[in-house]
């Protein structure tokens, strides 16, 4: 094979090897009924699931299992109690390395959630509620997600690094009544005012959307503003009543979250019950090949889908031990991952390429002077990793000891899709491998023809599986449109992918106006309405350029309006009006300020000029002839070398 890395050699048997694979996925495609049945079995059902997959990409309308019944709380915690109550379920590591932590066993965990589950039943959450979640990543941000499966209730978790502007939309968007968050958050010493945000979200929402009940979790200690009759403390809300598991049909909703597209506004992204909790169990025990007495650590926030899949479902719901991590990979220092991965001897560990690049930079004594010795395996998810990073973390961190995971999936996929398993698959550094069981990529030209063999096109999944977003909370049309009207009759994915000659995939990027900083999906347009809504800015385009750490970096073009003048000062107070009305992810790394944006003479903004230019590459500007302003080019060449 062509480019591979061979993975290394192990004594211990993995769950799956190369024969197995082709073997399970050849049934999973056959006979995708029979085998996503089984995989069911994982779960404990009150009503076992006869039906599989009945579902169609025009009209769009997708469900699996739909005549089972389930609860996710149930099988990611209470389930556990009588087979491995005494087992860890949770290793709470603070920010502050001295800070006491905490671990949970099962039973601990399912009394926590228990008492969580009732408090949010005395602030009146019902099931069928949408709960705002805007946490830290603490132990109390698991047991709010968990404690709404409880009761049926459906959480939308917004990232503690987002806006009061922001979380007001989301909570607006799904019609929250309910918010669950913390007195402050803690990230690298610093304090994160999450209680104060949630106040200043709630102020500006309109009379009629007002939200009923606050629960506040005392973290820090911070002082916060208590609004009597609305804002609960959670230590005076708790009891260890009884408690008992809402019964939900497999295709009731689990969660909303939010997630940027090309266009418009972040869209509430929602998945069901039944199938996504069997793709998260099965991805996780498979992807990761889990076994009993491992300890597994993924360092994603619970605001992103990663979180909800790799920290709150998959792990619990296999009944592993985890480490929850709240702070972040550079404090105390840079060697702080693996102080982690010493102290609690993880055994797998899965990150984000920003986080390898950021660590990387510094030097490899940060991490040869921490014990590595447990590590097994090294996964990475988020945006393409390059092969200068994955080369590091195989032979640095993981002294070429540890297979790697090069996981790509969505928001919107539920879970891994296309990984190399631990045990089946050699490595390819760049490449994400194989398709997961169940998934048939298909790769198309613009014009949606299918390009087979070893080709470079646009990304599309042909058949349903069980973890894919069944609709957008509120919006199915928007749905449809969004990923099933590019190619009819398939789930277009927005990335752009090649597959060689061994069948593994390269995915290359987005192919439309979503960038990715840091691993965080981010729309253009997003940053766009943010800037145009400043009263100084006529107009905006935002694209993204290759960034060494971020993968990718954001960059603004912006034109005042008549009077006013481009300076320093209004550069970061430009700077600063983003971060307050979307969050500091999406503080621009770039901003030019331009007489004009190149538009054709039809008044549409040419994206790929502006983003050459960004990229400092102006031998391939292409056919600037059909501009509106030709001399306009120059002018953004000449700003663009100023900065
Ligand atoms: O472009 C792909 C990139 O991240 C996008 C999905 O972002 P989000 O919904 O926020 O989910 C991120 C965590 C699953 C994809 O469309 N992406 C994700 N994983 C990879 C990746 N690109 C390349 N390689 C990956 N492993």
């Amino acid at each position: 094979m062509r480019d591979a890395v061979q993975r290394p050699g192990s004594a211990r048997q993995t769950l799956c090897n190369a024969d197995q694979y082709e073997a399970l996925y050849r049934r999973s495609i056959e006979d995708s009924d029979g085998f996503w049945l089984e995989q069911a079995g994982r779960l404990d059902w009150e009503q076992a699931p006869a039906k599989g997959g009945e579902w169609s990409y025009d009209p769009v309308d997708i469900a699996w299992f739909a005549d089972g019944r389930l609860n996710l709380c149930h099988n990611a915690v209470d389930r556990h109690v009588s087979q491995r109550g005494d087992d860890t379920a949770l290793i709470f590591e603070p920010d502050d390395p001295a800070a006491p932590g905490r671990t949970l066993t099962y039973r601990e965990l399912h009394a926590e959630t228990v008492r969580m589950a009732n408090a949010l039943k005395a602030i009146g959450v019902t099931k069928g509620e949408r709960v705002t979640i805007y946490m830290p990543m603490i132990v109390e941000g698991v047991l709010a997600m968990l404690a709404c499966a409880r009761l049926g209730a459906v959480h939308s978790v917004v990232f503690g690094g987002f806006s009061p502007e922001a979380l007001a939309g989301r909570i607006d968007g799904c019609g929250s009544r309910f918010v669950i968050t913390a007195d402050e958050g803690l990230r690298g010493s610093k304090r994160v005012p999450l209680k104060a945000n949630v106040d200043a979200a709630l102020a500006q929402l309109p009379a009629d959307k007002a939200v009923e009940g606050v629960l506040v979790v005392r973290h820090t200690g911070g002082d916060v503003a208590v609004t009597e009759g609305r804002d609960h403390w959670f230590h005076d809300t708790v009891s260890d009543a009884d408690c008992p598991c809402e019964p939900m049909n497999a295709e009731d909703p689990l969660f909303i979250l939010y997630t940027s597209g090309s266009t418009g506004k972040p869209k509430g992204v929602l998945h069901t019950t039944g199938g996504y909790g069997v793709w998260a169990a099965t991805t996780f025990s498979y992807v990761f090949d889990y076994q009993p007495g491992e300890v597994f650590w993924c360092t994603a926030d619970i605001g992103w889908i990663t979180g909800h899949s790799y920290v709150a479902y998959g792990p619990l719901l296999n009944g592993a031990a985890q480490v929850i991590f709240e702070g972040v990979p550079n404090y105390p220092d840079h060697g702080r991952f693996w102080d982690v991965v010493e102290k609690h001897k993880v055994n797998i560990l899965y990150t984000a390429p920003t986080a390898i690049r950021a660590l990387m930079r510094e030097g490899d004594d940060f991490v040869t002077s921490r014990d590595r010795s447990s590590l097994r395996l090294l996964g990475s998810v988020g945006e393409p990793i390059n092969p200068e990073a994955w080369r590091w973390y195989f032979d640095v961190v993981g002294e070429k000891r540890c297979p790697i995971v090069d996981t790509w999936w969505q928001t919107e996929t539920g879970g891994v899709m296309i990984t190399t398993l631990p045990g089946a698959h050699d490595m390819k550094p760049g490449s994400a491998g194989r398709p997961f069981f169940g998934i048939q990529p298909q790769l198309v030209d613009n014009e949606g023809g299918v390009l087979d063999g070893a080709a470079e096109g646009n990304l599309c999944i042909t058949h349903s599986w069980p973890g894919q977003a069944r609709t957008v909370y509120g919006d199915h049309e928007r749905f449809e449109q969004t990923y099933f009207s590019t190619y009819k009759g398939k789930y277009f994915t927005g990335d752009g992918c090649r597959r060689d000659e061994d069948g593994y995939y390269w995915i290359t990027g987005r192919v439309d106006d979503v960038i990715n900083v840091s691993g965080h999906r981010m729309g253009t347009a997003e940053v766009e309405s943010a800037l145009v809504g400043h009263p100084k800015v006529a107009e905006a385009a935002v694209v993204g350029y290759p960034h060494d750490i971020k993968g990718q970096g954001i960059y603004c073009y912006v034109t005042l309006n008549a009077g006013e003048e481009g300076s320093d000062e209004l550069y970061a107070e430009l700077r600063g009006h983003v971060r307050k009305e979307i969050g500091p992810i999406a503080s621009p790394d770039h901003l030019q300020f331009t007489d004009g944006l190149p538009k054709t003479r039809s008044g549409k903004i040419m994206r790929r000029i502006l983003r050459k230019i960004a990229e400092n590459d102006y031998g391939s500007l292409g056919d600037t002839s059909t501009l509106a302003d030709p001399s306009l080019v120059e002018r953004l060449i000449e700003g663009r070398q100023k900065r």
